[in-house]
């Protein structure tokens, strides 16, 4: 079973299993501020769930290329959304600043 380091707190759950419900239903959150309820709740339209991966996950979804290539969000910032990885090991994930998690320094 993968384990998922956030921020220090280590979780586990299923291989394949979508990391934003994984998060979620360990009352972690991949959302900053008022993101946590305005948000598109995992279509991968919104951009808000995105977060940094070190691990193996799922390939980018179509969606999830186009809304990382949209802004607040840039090309190359090496950032995915959290409601479209599934999770295929374990994971160190960070939650930069911003609205969208897109304040990288
Ligand atoms: S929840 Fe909107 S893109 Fe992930």
């Amino acid at each position: 079973m993968p384990i998922i380091n956030y921020n220090g707190i280590h979780v586990e759950c299923k291989k394949n299993e979508n990391l934003r419900k994984v998060l979620i239903k360990n009352q972690l959150t991949p959302y900053n501020g008022f993101s946590e309820f305005v948000n598109c709740r995992g279509l991968g339209t919104c951009g808000t769930c995105a977060v940094h991966i070190i691990g193996e996950v799922s390939s980018k979804t179509k969606i999830e290329i186009v809304r990382l290539n949209f802004p607040p969000h840039k090309e190359n910032q090496n950032l995915r959304l959290a409601c479209q990885c599934k999770v295929l090991g374990d994971l160190t994930i960070k939650k930069y600043l911003g609205f969208w998690g897109q304040k990288i320094f």
